[in-house]
């Protein structure tokens, strides 16, 4: 039921599908998980409308509750689908045959000095295949946790022993931008591996879907959670524990154009980072923030909770808990506390393997109810 026993007898929590793919500032399984463990109650539903990996959506499933994530990224998206996926890894090993046997040469296959040093071509062509049979069909649970489980792998670290991802080395959790990848491969002599994709995806799928986890309900939605039309939700809730971009924070697409490639996206980095907040200034993030809010209001039943982890990284120089108070002034929310939360560890970016700028710094816990 999402959770084994070890030897002293102790819970563990399944974390295996939470780890299906690596998203930046996620929080940890265990903060939206102990909150809804010990304060839900049955049959209350939970919304994240900042889902990012869906780590919320996983919480609420592993406590038998009902979720709703949104989420303006499709990367964000694909991997929030696959945590409420009802599924099997032998389903999901089919579903990589399948498209596999359908879709044997790929209607187009990215070119130039990236894609020839970041995959090795046997490789780059099966991708294509799976990513063109996915675009034109990725209905089922199993088709969405493959989905996943492919976006996960597609960029890491090289392994010396058995290889776990299909690219040249790269970090995990971003994706490296083009000319500054070719001049760190090409300078120490890298190779993009011939890897055997179907084992690396039989070996995840088997990882994730190990245990048995609690069935999930509830949907990962695709949308701009400023705009009240994203909010259509089949039950109000109970529930929302979300952690909004960390201000100045607002390279979700460009930092993750890989996967977003493998959904559908251009194969050069998107700068354009679409409907996500606006950070040109603190009050107009904080507008963003309010009308988020107001918006979760409409589909919460009196008496929601609201709780928000939120900090700020480090090349901004503002007051992470002052914004996070403003923008919930003159709402239908009442402010119950705010506690420093500590700071967000390094370990948590795990962009160890290329540089990065914006490692997040304080980080608050605020919760809040709603006025009845
Ligand atoms: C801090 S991350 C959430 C991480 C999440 N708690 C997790 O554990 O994976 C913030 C998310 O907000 C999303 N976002 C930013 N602006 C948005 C908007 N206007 N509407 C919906 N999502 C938005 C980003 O794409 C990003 O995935």
């Amino acid at each position: 039921m999402g959770q084994s026993e070890t030897k002293s007898g102790k819970r563990k929590l399944n974390t295996a599908l939470n780890a299906v793919c690596p998203y930046f500032t996620m929080f940890p399984l265990e903060f939206p998980y102990r909150i809804l463990q010990q304060y839900a109650s049955r049959g209350e539903a939970v919304l994240d409308p900042f889902a990012g990996r869906g780590t919320t959506l996983y919480a609420a499933r592993l406590n038998g509750l009902p979720a709703y994530g949104i989420d303006s990224n499709p990367v964000a998206v694909a991997i929030s689908q696959a945590k409420l996926a009802n599924t099997s890894s032998g389903r999901v090993i089919r579903a990589c045959a399948t498209i596999l046997d359908e879709y044997r040469t790929p209607k187009r296959v990215p070119t130039g000095d990236f894609w020839k040093n970041a995959f090795h071509e046997d490789v780059l062509h099966m991708l294509c295949r799976l990513r063109e049979g996915l675009l034109e069909n990725c209905e089922s649970d199993a088709r969405k946790a493959l989905r996943a489980i492919l976006l996960g792998a597609l960029h890491g670290p090289l392994n010396k022993c058995e290889p776990s991802y299909f690219s040249n080395q790269c970090p995990r959790t971003f994706a490296p931008k083009p000319a500054y990848a070719v001049t760190f491969w090409r300078k120490r002599r890298l190779l993009p591996p011939d890897v055997d994709i179907v084992s690396i995806v039989r070996r995840r799928a088997q990882r994730c879907f190990a245990d048995e986890v609690t069935v999930a309900s509830g949907v990962a939605l695709q949308g701009d959670s400023q705009r009240a039309s994203s909010f259509v939700l089949p039950k109000r809730v109970s529930w929302i524990v979300t952690s909004p971009p960390y201000y100045g924070m607002r390279t979700y697409i460009p930092d993750q154009w890989l996967r977003w490639w493998f959904l559908g996206g251009p194969d050069t980095v998107d700068y354009s980072n679409a409907h996500q907040l606006a950070h040109t200034s603190q009050t107009v993030f904080g507008d963003g923030l309010r009308q988020v809010w107001s918006n979760c209001a409409s589909v919460a039943k009196p008496g929601c909770r609201l709780v928000v982890r939120f900090g700020a990284i480090n090349d901004r120089k503002v007051d992470p808990a002052q914004l996070i108070k403003e923008s919930l002034q003159d709402s239908a929310w009442r402010l119950l506390t705010l506690r420093n939360a500590g700071s967000a560890s390094a370990g948590k970016r795990q962009a160890d393997t290329f540089v990065s700028s914006s490692d997040p710094i304080e980080e608050y816990d605020v919760w809040a109810t709603l006025a009845v």
